[in-house]
């Protein structure tokens, strides 16, 4: 076991909700990061099974990414990228990234969070519509569940409820469907197809419902991670597809947690047959040492741009640090090393064993549900079946395990009693043993802690 965690008095920083206090405990302050741990101001070092928040895809000591950034740097730190104005690296990028994506995508915009990115694509499928003269086309379809960013807008379009609840925020032009979670939704009676055939039926009547001339887009993640990594049922994305080309209805693929590796293809839409009309990317796309996303979509979307910019103007859209040449230099940096280090094929490889080692956590009892794609995983908390005292609102257990696991130099996550896991796409065989092992010891203390406060 590395050094015993030491408290630090810790400046008070707004605790803002995605980032839970955990409780008993202070945050540590990190200082350093060295593959898969991160090593705070006395020295601890943690397994990051989190990738900080899903996106440090490459752990952090890829020493390329730096040098990336420092020739960059040194060449041009900035310039910005309205009216055409180019960079090399954001050519560059550009071109890498349609030659790389899955669908026939002709065009790339970009941004430096998926919040921007996913808006940015709201945004454009609205004028797509417009350019095709169906400007009542406003209604967004979102999963319950879902997370989308924390701005306003992608706030909104976020079906998990935390997300609206300080703010209470709501619009009557995002429509929620059920959350494709066969886990915990799906029938005793039902096979994966027949629970997605119920689905989909339901999302077709509230199309019809809604009128299908009012609903611009659908948006979806690949997987939900955010909502507990929910994997789709089989068929699922292929037949809520079919529904909505038959309405006319364009599809955005999340692809922000997905894309880059973590479900063993590049991108999620590739292990879940997806053909999305725009796809947004962030996170993994630059490894998380820049800021930096990007949305990208079809010639016909674009098309469809241009001849509304004609009729009314420029497009009149974009950030000051849309299209950063830092940033698109070290996104175009981690690809090369995604593509030289083969890591698409680690992943393969090492999750099968990260899928047994998740599914032994069910002999501790404690862990039901154990589910995982590719380096993401999760699993639901066995709540004993008891009444709770008043103070065990939801998630409570879940932010225990989170506060124990630290205490064994573990970061993970829990969103409420479920608990998440998304490690560096990087990890090792031996490293995921680590990380399971001191998992299935905090996993102990918090059963004798919860045994004991019942
Ligand atoms: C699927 C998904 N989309 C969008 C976002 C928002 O990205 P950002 O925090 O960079 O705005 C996240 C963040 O976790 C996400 O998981």
């Amino acid at each position: 076991m590395d050094k015993e965690l030491k408290t630090t008095n810790n400046p008070q920083i707004h605790p803002f909700s995605n980032l839970h206090l955990l409780p008993e405990q202070s945050a540590p302050v990190i200082e350093k990061g060295k593959g898969v741990y991160l090593i705070d101001t006395s020295g601890t070092k943690y397994l990051d099974a989190m990738s900080s928040l899903w996106c440090a895809t490459l752990g952090y000591s890829q020493h390329r990414l730096v040098a990336a950034a420092k020739k960059q740097l040194d060449k041009l730190p900035y310039t910005h990228s309205f009216r055409g104005r180019r960079t090399p690296p954001v050519n560059e990028l550009a071109e890498k990234l349609i030659d790389i994506s899955p669908n026939q995508f002709t065009n790339v915009f970009f941004a430096s969070s998926g919040s921007e990115a996913n808006e940015s694509a709201i945004k454009i499928a609205w004028s797509f519509h417009k350019a095709n003269t169906e400007k009542a086309r406003r209604k967004i379809l979102s999963h319950e569940k879902s997370y989308h960013g924390s701005a306003i807008f992608s706030a909104l379009l976020s079906g998990s409820a935390p997300m609206h609840e300080h703010q209470n925020l709501r619009l009557a032009d995002i429509i929620f469907t059920a959350t494709p979670d066969f886990y915990h939704q799906g029938f005793s009676t039902e096979t994966e197809d027949d629970f997605s055939d119920r689905l989909v039926s339901h999302l077709e009547n509230r199309i019809l419902r809604e009128k299908p001339e009012t609903i611009a887009a659908f948006i979806a993640e690949p997987v939900m991670g955010v909502g507990g990594v929910i994997i789709p049922p089989k068929n699922y994305f292929k037949k809520v597809q079919k529904v909505l080309k038959r309405y006319g209805i364009l599809f955005i693929a999340d692809e922000v947690i997905c894309g880059f590796g973590r479900t063993g293809n590049l991108f999620g839409s590739q292990t879940f047959d997806l053909t999305p009309d725009i796809m947004t990317v962030a996170k993994g796309l630059s490894s998380a040492y820049f800021p930096i996303s990007a949305v990208l979509t079809t010639k016909q979307i674009n098309d469809g741009l241009e001849t509304l910019s004609k009729k009314t103007g420029l497009f009149s859209h974009g950030f000051t640090y849309s299209g950063h040449p830092v940033g698109a230099a070290v996104a175009m940096e981690t690809i090369r090393i995604i593509e030289q280090d083969r890591i698409i094929d680690h992943v393969r490889d090492i999750s099968k064993v990260f899928k047994i080692k998740l599914m032994e956590l069910s002999e501790t009892k404690a862990a039901l549900n154990t589910r995982s794609v590719g380096l993401m995983g999760a699993f639901d908390l066995a709540i004993p079946n008891k009444s709770y005292p008043k103070e065990f609102v939801n998630g409570e257990f879940g932010n225990k395990l989170v506060g124990l696991a630290q205490k064994h130099c573990l970061f993970i996550r829990a969103v409420g009693d479920t608990v998440v896991l998304a490690p560096p796409l990087i990890i090792s065989k031996g490293e995921i043993n680590i990380l399971f092992e001191r998992l299935t010891n905090a996993i102990g203390q918090w059963q004798k802690h919860f045994r004991f406060r019942f």
